[in-house]
């Protein structure tokens, strides 16, 4: 027996789009729609990761969660810590593989933040430093932490403005040693902006737009597609691979 054709429309304002359900463009308008009711109803903003507040969808924690099994990393240096939920998921993993720290940076980190973490079974793993991520004392603070570390993954979730995240790409790819990543998270903000809830902002200024610029300037780095897989995800384009030694440019 054969799967009877399924279409889908969407009609918004004077346009109207129909796709084959079952077909990836009607994944692809399904995944997106998805991701659009996400932030509107800010399904992020509701998880937590053993025990504190994390601001990620599910499919994205997944993929985290494969990255550093897969590389295995002495430090992670997070830009964006907030109530440190990412940096507890990074460190769960990096406890289960026996080695390795988060550095997590923060323009402002709340008292009650800093306690929570600080006071959790995985406080060990974590070192914090507050300061806006594109100082120059904050970045020299954090080459100074990962000096000697043989494999460093960098996620930059702080502030996604384009000047921002194009100036913590630069500011932050040195530290990042062959074969590793630069994630930039939140590249879905240009995708989301049509939404009620969307902030003006989010159409002009967009961590998609600095990915963009660093790829042109920047050969030695590639896209991975293979950890924006779930097609629900706020990171689109986001891993950023340093190619390892003798990989064409
Ligand atoms: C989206 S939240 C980070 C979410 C967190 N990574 C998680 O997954 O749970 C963004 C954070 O970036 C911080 N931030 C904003 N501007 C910053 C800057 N210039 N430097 C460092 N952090 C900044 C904010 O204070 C906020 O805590």
């Amino acid at each position: 027996m054969t799967a009877a054709p399924a279409r889908i429309t969407v009609a918004n304002g004077n346009q109207t789009r129909t796709e084959d359900l079952y077909s990836p463009a009607g994944r692809d308008l399904v995944a997106g729609l998805w991701l659009e009711l996400s932030a509107q109803f800010r399904l992020m903003y509701d998880l937590t990761w053993l025990g504190i507040p994390i601001i990620q969808l599910p499919g994205d924690i997944v993929m985290m969660q494969e990255l550093i099994w897969r590389l295995r990393p002495d430090v992670i240096v997070e830009c964006g810590f907030a109530h440190g939920g990412s940096a507890i998921l990074y460190a769960s993993i990096l406890e289960l593989i026996g080695k390795g720290f988060v550095l997590g940076v923060d323009v402002e980190v709340r008292q009650y933040n800093r306690l929570a973490v600080e006071s959790h079974p995985l406080a060990h793993r974590i070192r914090i430093i507050e300061g806006s991520s594109i100082e120059p004392s904050t970045v020299d603070g954090v080459k100074a932490a990962c000096a000697g570390a043989r494999t460093v993954l960098v996620v930059l979730d702080s502030n996604h403005s384009t000047a921002h995240v194009r100036a913590e790409l630069e500011a932050y790819q040195p530290l990042v040693t062959p074969g590793s990543y630069v994630v930039v998270m939140d590249g879905a903000q240009a995708l989301v902006a049509g939404i009620p809830n969307a902030k003006p902002e989010w159409k002009e200024s967009h961590p998609l737009a600095a990915i963009e610029m660093f790829l042109a300037a920047h050969t030695e780095f590639a896209e991975d597609p293979r950890y924006t897989r779930t097609h629900v995800t706020c990171n689109p384009r986001g891993f950023l691979r340093r190619k390892a030694m003798g990989e064409e440019r």
